[in-house]
């Protein structure tokens, strides 16, 4: 049911360098006996920068991405730095907190933009750590990765478009949860014709930015990556939008933690003469009238939708709030075959990611697309700022929220030419996942 046509992979990140796989062996070092152990030791420099250059580096680097608030705490370029973070390295990957990632672990493959690393290389890291983090031959170490937001401060590349709120706003001493909005006026200078969307990356102005929902361009919460749509894949952005920043800002309140804020986001056009054969739009599978008891520890909700055309499923991005435990979808076709799309059994509020898709599913018309939500209000979800109270739908952080994001494009390819016009019908589609 997978279809044949190739997608190609979402590409969350330009990089500008190409890593090699990396290869272990040197001899003594025993491994956590959860993961193979090596018959060698491993050096910093011939085996371990490989696996921090794939898999950590492009946040845990100077001016690593931003994922909506969520910045990792040091970069791990140099020797003497990793060095002195070996221990907390090897627990964040022996409980696989990190690289940061909730899909099941069966998913393996599923998703373009996976964050997983491979036992070996767990073991590796783990190994380096316990055999007194060994230096080795910088001669063996891969060229230094260069990326592309080391020049242009963007992981998207150079920006053709640049929003920002018109100026920096005080989010004051007393705020923890503030909801605020801001209209923002594309000019014609900025965008004379209405254009194709290529990718989309927002910059949280402060620590205090939760989330953004930037009508109609997208929006970020934790933990969102940019969007990069695969060749081919868009949405239209109109000449004189009007982009509502709804800001909700989240932070300790007290006497010296005002922060100012200036969000921004960055647009990545098709240039004229680029195809476009797939328009991307999307469902929410909204849940709102849960009531999650105080002090249950697995409350789950439903909702589901049934399609009433055919499409390609791209990407999904589940939301909830701090409460928020698991999610699941799955589909059950025409014909009563049902699939898991996607299995979160640890859905982490701090890292909403998208998942997209390697290769879209093909959904006919009258495939039921069936979204289950778990959450946890007991005393024992660290997140919960109160398990004596039941919890409805609500807009702060402190309420909850539930839903399914989906984002998938019609299955015969369209032909729209970027540069010539757009039609009228294809406006301000706004997609969540993978930006927003
Ligand atoms: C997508 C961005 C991203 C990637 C990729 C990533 N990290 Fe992180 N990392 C973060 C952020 C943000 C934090 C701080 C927040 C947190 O702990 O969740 C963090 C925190 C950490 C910490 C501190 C945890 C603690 O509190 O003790 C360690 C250690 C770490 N990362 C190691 C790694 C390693 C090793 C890799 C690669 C195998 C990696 N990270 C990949 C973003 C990332």
């Amino acid at each position: 049911m997978r279809v044949r046509e190739a997608l190609p992979l979402v590409s969350m990140l330009a990089l500008t360098a190409l890593v090699a796989a990396c290869a272990t062996s040197a001899p003594g070092a025993s491994a956590d006996s959860q993961f193979a152990s090596l018959d060698s030791s491993p050096t910093f420099y011939a085996d371990v920068v490989p696996i921090l250059q794939q898999n950590c580096q492009v946040c845990h680097m100077e001016n690593g991405q931003n994922l909506g608030g969520m910045v990792a705490p040091v970069a791990f370029t140099s020797y003497d730095t990793t060095k002195e973070w070996a221990p907390r390295i090897a627990r964040a990957v022996r409980t696989r907190q990190m690289p940061p990632w909730d899909a099941a672990l069966a998913h393996k493959g599923d998703f373009s933009n996976e964050r997983v690393l491979e036992d070996s290389e767990i073991a590796t890291l783990l190994a380096w750590a316990q055999s007194g983090t060994p230096a080795g031959d910088p001669a063996d170490a891969p060229p230094p990765l260069e990326f592309d937001m080391a020049t242009s401060g963007w992981s998207i590349g150079e920006p053709d478009l640049i929003v920002q709120l018109n100026e920096p706003y005080l989010v004051a001493d007393d705020v923890e949860d503030q909801y605020i909005n801001f209209d923002v006026e594309i000019t014609a200078e900025q965008l004379p014709e209405d254009r194709w969307i290529k990718a989309v990356e927002f910059r949280a102005g402060s620590s205090a930015v939760h989330h953004v929902i930037a009508n109609p361009i997208g929006g970020i919460a934790p933990g969102v990556e940019p969007r990069v749509f695969p060749d081919g894949y868009g949405t239209v952005l109109r000449k004189g939008t009007s982009v509502s920043f709804n800001m909700h800002y989240h932070k300790e309140p007290g006497e010296g933690t005002a922060v100012w804020d200036q969000t921004s986001v960055a647009i990545v056009f098709y240039k004229p003469g680029e195809i476009i054969e797939h328009v991307v739009e999307g469902d929410d599978l909204g849940m709102f009238r849960f009531e999650i008891p105080a002090n249950d520890a697995n409350y789950s909700f439903h909702t589901e939708v049934t399609l009433d055309k055919d499409v390609n499923i791209l990407w999904m991005l589940p939301h909830m709030h701090l409460r928020g435990k698991a999610a699941l979808y799955e589909i059950t076709l025409p014909g009563g075959e049902k699939e898991t799309l996607l299995d979160v059994p640890t859905y982490d509020f701090n890292w909403q990611h998208t998942y997209a898709l390697t290769e879209p599913v093909f959904a006919p018309a009258g495939t039921k697309i069936d979204l289950t939500l778990w959450w946890d209000n007991s005393a024992a979800n660290p997140h919960n700022p109160d398990p004596n109270r039941s919890v409805r739908f609500g807009r702060p952080t402190t309420d909850e929220m539930g839903f399914g994001f989906l984002s998938y494009t019609q299955v015969e390819p369209q032909r729209f030419v970027a540069g010539e016009e757009i039609p009228a019908e294809l406006a301000g589609r706004s997609v969540v996942g993978g930006g927003n």
